[in-house]
C-alpha cells in the first residue's frame, strides 16, 4: 500500500470524491463517491449546510469503496471571484559569497507576491513560472547558483476570502482537512494537458454546469486563468423556457440532441419529440432547438474568446483550444467553436498513468478531480526533490492559511486596508 491521495471536486451539479493509491508515482483509484450538488451556485458555495451535506454523501459512499477512513482532501475552487495576474520580483544578493539560497527565493517570491488585492481577497497560488540569475532566464531552481540579482516571473490566483472559508468550513464540518485549495482549471490541465501543448501554448476550458473554467498555458506554464459564470446550466435552463420543457426534459434533450448544424439542409427539416410541461407529446423543428442553443453558445465563447484576445493570448495559442467537463460533451461543440473562431479545438483526451475505474478516468467531468490528484503528487514530487520551497503550490492549506507574508506582505495588507477604509 502507497500513500492515500483524495481529490474533492465540489462542483455546481456534482459532488466527487476520488481516493486513490499512490506509490512510485503511480496513481490507482481505489474509491469514488459522488453525490448531486446542493448548496452551490456558479461554482460558489451558497449554502453551508447543504453543500456539506452534499460533500458527506461522495466522502462516504469513496469511503467504503476504498475501505479507508478519509482524513484529509485536496480540494477545488471555481467562481467568478477568481482573478489572476502575472508579476515579477527582483532581489539582490549582496553576502560576500553570491551563493543562492532558500532564503533568497522565499525573499523574492515575497516581493512578487506583494501586489494590489481588494481586501476581502486572498492568495490562493504563487506559482513561479521561471526565476532569472543575472539576466540568465529559465530557471527553475536558483539555489546554490551565484549572482548578484535574482528574479522570479510568477503567475498569482486570488480568491474572495468567504468563498474559501465556506469551502474549508463544509470540509472541515465533517472533521476533514484541506491540504490545499486548488483552482479548479489547475487542476485540470494536470490531467488533460500534455507537456508539449503546454510549452506551445493551448487554452484549456473546463465547461461544467455552472461556471467555464479557462486556463492559458505557454512555454510549459500558466499564464491566465479566469472563471466565467455560464456553462451547461444555462443551456438547459434556456431549452426550458424555449420549449415550455420540465428541467429534466430539458436536460434529455440537451443531452441526446446537442447543437444541431443548421447548415445541414436535413436539420431544416427534420423534428424531434419532445414532452411538454403539460405532459403533452409534440414535434418541433431541430432548427428551432438550434436556435434557442446557439445564442448562449455565442454569448459563452464571445465571453471566453474576448477573455483571451484581451490579455493578447489570441495568437499564442497554437495548439488551440482544449475542451473538458461534462458540457465539452455537447454534441457539434468543437465544431461550432472551431468555425466560429477559426481556430483548432478537440476534446481533453483519457489522461495518462491514471489506473482502475475506466469510466471515470475516461470520462470529462472528472477531469477536475484526477486532476486534484495528479496536481498533489506532482507538487508531493517537487517538494521532494526542491525541498519545501516556499509557498510555490499553493497557500491556502488549513494550517498554513495566509494572505502575503513578511514585513512587506503587512505593510501592503495595511495600506490596503487604509486606502480602502
Ligand atoms: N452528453 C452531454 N451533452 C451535453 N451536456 C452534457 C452531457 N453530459 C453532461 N452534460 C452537462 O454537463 C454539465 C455538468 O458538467 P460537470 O460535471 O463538469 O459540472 P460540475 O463540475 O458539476 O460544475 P462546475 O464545474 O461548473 O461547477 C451539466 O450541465 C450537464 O447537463
Ligand atoms: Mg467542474
Amino acid at each position: 500500500m502507497g500513500e492515500i491521495i483524495v481529490g474533492l471536486d465540489i462542483g455546481t451539479t456534482k459532488v466527487v470524491a476520488l481516493v486513490c493509491n499512490v506509490e512510485d508515482s503511480q496513481i490507482e483509484i481505489i474509491g469514488m463517491g459522488k453525490a448531486p450538488s446542493h448548496g452551490l451556485e456558479k461554482g460558489v458555495v451558497v449554502d453551508i449546510g447543504e453543500t456539506t451535506a452534499s460533500i458527506k454523501r461522495a466522502i462516504e459512499e469513496a469511503e467504503n469503496m476504498a475501505d479507508v477512513k478519509i482524513e484529509r482532501v485536496y480540494a477545488g475552487i471555481a467562481g467568478k471571484h477568481i482573478q489572476s495576474i502575472n508579476n515579477s520580483g527582483t532581489v539582490s544578493i549582496s553576502r560576500d559569497t553570491k551563493i543562492i539560497t532558500l532564503d533568497d527565493v522565499q525573499r523574492v517570491i515575497d516581493t512578487a507576491q506583494a501586489v494590489q488585492i481588494s481586501p476581502d481577497s486572498q492568495l490562493i497560488h504563487v506559482i513561479p513560472r521561471q526565476y532569472i540569475v543575472d539576466g540568465q532566464e529559465g530557471i527553475t531552481d536558483p539555489v546554490g547558483m551565484t549572482g548578484t540579482r535574482l528574479e522570479v516571473d510568477v503567475h498569482i490566483v486570488t480568491g474572495s476570502i468567504t468563498a474559501v472559508h465556506n469551502i474549508r468550513r463544509c470540509v472541515e464540518n465533517l472533521g476533514i482537512e484541506v491540504q490545499q485549495i486548488v483552482l479548479q482549471p489547475l487542476a485540470s490541465s494536470y490531467a488533460i494537458l500534455n507537456e508539449a501543448e503546454k510549452e506551445l501554448g493551448v487554452a484549456l476550458m473546463d465547461i461544467g454546469g455552472g461556471t467555464t473554467d479557462i486556463a492559458i498555458f505557454r512555454g510549459g506554464d500558466i499564464w491566465f486563468s479566469k472563471i466565467l459564470p455560464i456553462a451547461g446550466e444555462h443551456i438547459t435552463n434556456d431549452i426550458a423556457v424555449g420549449l415550455r420543457v420540465s428541467y429534466e426534459e430539458a436536460e434529455r434533450i440537451k443531452i441526446q440532441e446537442g447543437l444541431p448544424r443548421l447548415t445541414d439542409e436535413a436539420a431544416e427539416e427534420e423534428r424531434i419529440e419532445i414532452t411538454t410541461i403539460s405532459e403533452e407529446k409534440k414535434l418541433i423543428a431541430k432548427r428551432k432547438l438550434a436556435k434557442i442553443i446557439e445564442p448562449r453558445l455565442e454569448e459563452l465563447f464571445d465571453l471566453a474568446m474576448g477573455e483571451i484576445e484581451n490579455v493578447g493570448y489570441r495568437d499564442l495559442i497554437p495548439a488551440g483550444i482544449v475542451l473538458t467537463g461534462g458540457t465539452s460533451l455537447l454534441k457539434g461543440l468543437p465544431e461550432f467553436v472551431s468555425e466560429r473562431y477559426d481556430i483548432s479545438v478537440r476534446r481533453g483526451r483519457t489522461p495518462h498513468g491514471i489506473h482502475g475505474l475506466r469510466d471515470i478516468v475516461e470520462s470529462p467531468v472528472y477531469s477536475t478531480v484526477i486532476g486534484l490528484v495528479k496536481y498533489a503528487v506532482e507538487s508531493k514530487e517537487y517538494i521532494h526533490r526542491f525541498g519545501d520551497r516556499p509557498r510555490s503550490w499553493g497557500l491556502a492549506s488549513s494550517t498554513h492559511s495566509r494572505g502575503f507574508s513578511g514585513l512587506l506582505g503587512r505593510l501592503m495588507r495595511w495600506f490596503s486596508r487604509f486606502f480602502r477604509g
